[in-house]
């Protein structure tokens, strides 16, 4: 187990893990697919934001996961990479947007439909990535303070929202599917809280 964590510590497998949607564009069946034929496009577009929400929720299930295991070498190294893991986030979510500007051609295309609800809720969650990606360093720690910090860094939880409605609003993908991407995330929040309300109420009655 130490062996596989101490592996997973390891920059450059950290690399590898996170270009893995880049590299499975380069097999041959991906580009067999018959969506990726009917439009190219479209299926990039779809992939790419896809691989950014499935790293997102990886991201936010490192903190339940470390408090419901806290022995557990694995999640350790995932949480000693976690930076890199949710700065890989924006890049892919940026790289969604460039496909997008792509697959609608032009600038104007975009501004029109800002208009839509879903396409908003992108805009947000983007800006809002943006955010954490660039005050995810020591230096914006030590220049914030912990607390401060800490509390800029929740606005994950209102990414995840906004994440959950950009996704479960399409039409091909829809509520079901957007539930089982973000399921196993809700599911280890809810025990996060159930353990934390346990530890509560037992020191409590230790008083
Ligand atoms: C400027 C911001 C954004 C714009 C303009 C945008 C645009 C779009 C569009 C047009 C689609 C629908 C594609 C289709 O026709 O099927 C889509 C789908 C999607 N987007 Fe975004 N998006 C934005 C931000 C984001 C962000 C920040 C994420 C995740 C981190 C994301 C994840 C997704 C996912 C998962 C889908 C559904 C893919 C599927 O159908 O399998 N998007 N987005």
């Amino acid at each position: 187990m130490n062996e596989i964590a101490r592996f997973l510590k390891k920059s450059w497998v950290l690399y590898i893990l996170l270009l893995t949607p880049v590299f499975y564009l380069f097999i041959p069946q991906s580009r067999s697919d018959t969506e990726y034929l009917a439009d190219p496009a479209k299926y990039l577009l779809e992939y790419v934001g896809l691989s950014a929400t499935i790293l997102f929720v990886i991201v936010l299930m490192i903190t339940p996961l470390r408090k419901i295991f806290p022995k557990s070498p694995i999640i350790k190294a995932f949480a000693f990479n976690r930076r890199q893991i949710g700065v890989s986030v924006f890049i892919y979510a940026l790289l969604h947007l460039l496909i997008y500007f792509a697959y609608t051609g032009s600038w104007s295309g975009f501004v029109k439909d800002w208009e839509k609800l879903f396409i908003l809720s992108g805009i947000v969650a983007l800006v809002l990535l943006l955010v954490l990606a660039t005050t995810s360093n020591n230096r914006s720690v030590r220049i914030l303070g912990g607390k401060r910090w800490k509390r800029i860094h929740r606005l994950a939880y209102a990414i995840m929202f906004l994440l959950i409605y950009h996704q479960a609003t399409q039409e091909k993908t829809g509520y079901r599917e957007t539930a089982k991407i973000f399921a196993p995330l809700l599911l280890l929040q809810a025990c996060r809280i159930g353990l934390h309300a346990k530890y509560t109420f037992d020191q409590r009655s230790k008083e």
